[in-house]
């Protein structure tokens, strides 16, 4: 094989790959291509338009491109090529462009519209979510998942502790920032139940990619059931291992950050653990949350998440690891 063809074959391959991966984005639990909700289906039905139109306006002037220096390259008048500078050149960009702003601002959702009752409080720390749900008996307290129900407008309130993040749930709508000291509102609705991830998308430090969230949509009925579990204090022990993991707990002063709500574990430094058993990751979005997951969280911290408050416990033996790993995942 020639080395040129040998080059247009390794470029028509590489051109393919790139395809297969932009294609690859356009569906997922990360998705804003793929919407699950009214504002993220506005969203995409927007950036559909506005690309076709582009694509449009790009072959338009391409063409006419190609017309006037290959098919019929001719001297014009001054006239003719003041009126395509002012007419192709200004007007119509200017008609286009502005007709396709106007559209976008009148479709765009509004993020302060009022919700339909649930109010979730969230504020960005490094790098983890701290979450709370208003209800008429106080806050439920919960930390890097959120659930909401399946049809019904939530409002996020959203502030940050230290540095700006951004709250973004690429399925169900845009995003917001997060600003220390200011609140910022956010109004989204799922339309389909379902997993999906949100991330941060404002660069807040050495972890801001392990920044995640799982985001649960969940059938109204579920949700409520699942509401009033999440408000109810951790059940004791379940079991022997369960019961030293609660001891080695105590021991390396865990308490001291973390609140396991109806216990003596009341720190409010790190996120909350009182059900962290049922939640869907570790480490907000680094690692999932089975047993061997949580072992490896607690003695990987800083390898796991560079930067992180959380100190590595590497210096227990593994048989204390697997203990409080299952304590952990018995806060259900
Ligand atoms: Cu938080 Cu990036």
């Amino acid at each position: 094989m020639t080395a040129r063809r040998w080059k247009s074959k390794a470029g028509t391959r590489a051109g393919a790959s790139c395809a297969l991966l932009l294609l690859a984005a356009c569906s997922g639990r990360q998705s804003a291509l793929d919407p699950a909700g009214e504002d993220a289906e506005t969203l995409a039905l927007m950036f559909t338009v506005m690309v076709t139109a582009a694509a449009i306006l790009w072959l338009c002037l391409n063409g006419l491109f190609f017309y006037v220096t290959r098919v019929s390259p001719r001297r014009m008048s001054r006239k003719l090529a003041n009126g395509l500078v002012i007419g192709g050149g200004i007007l119509m960009p200017l008609v286009l462009i502005g007709a396709l702003l106007a559209w976008g601002l009148s479709i765009l959702p509004d993020h302060d519209q009022p919700g339909d009752g649930l109010v979730i409080r969230v504020q960005g720390e490094q790098w983890w979510w701290r979450v709370a749900y208003e209800t008429p008996e106080g806050d439920v307290i919960s930390a890097n998942e959120i659930r909401m129900p399946v049809g019904e407008r939530v409002s996020f309130v959203l502030d940050s502790h230290r540095v700006i993040h951004s709250f973004w749930i690429p399925s169900l709508g845009g995003k917001m920032d997060m600003f220390p000291g200011r609140q910022t509102n956010l109004s989204l609705r799922a339309d389909e139940a379902g997993i999906y991830r949100g991330q941060c998308a404002e660069f807040c430090g050495a972890s801001h990619a392990w920044m995640a969230f799982e985001v649960e949509a969940m059938e109204p009925d579920a949700f409520d059931a699942w509401l009033a579990a999440e408000a109810a204090p951790a059940g004791p022990p379940d079991g022997g291992a369960e019961a030293i993991g609660r001891q080695i707990f105590a021991r390396e002063g865990c308490g001291g950050c973390h609140e396991i709500r109806g216990t003596e574990f009341q720190g409010q430094v790190g996120p909350d653990l009182t059900h962290v058993g049922s939640r869907h990751s570790l480490g907000a979005g680094r690692l999932g949350a089975r047993l061997e997951d949580f072992s490896t969280w607690i003695a990987h911290t800083d390898d796991l998440k560079p930067g992180v408050e959380m100190p590595p416990f590497d210096h227990l033996p593994q048989e204390e690891l697997t203990a409080l790993a299952a304590y952990l995942k018995g806060l259900q």
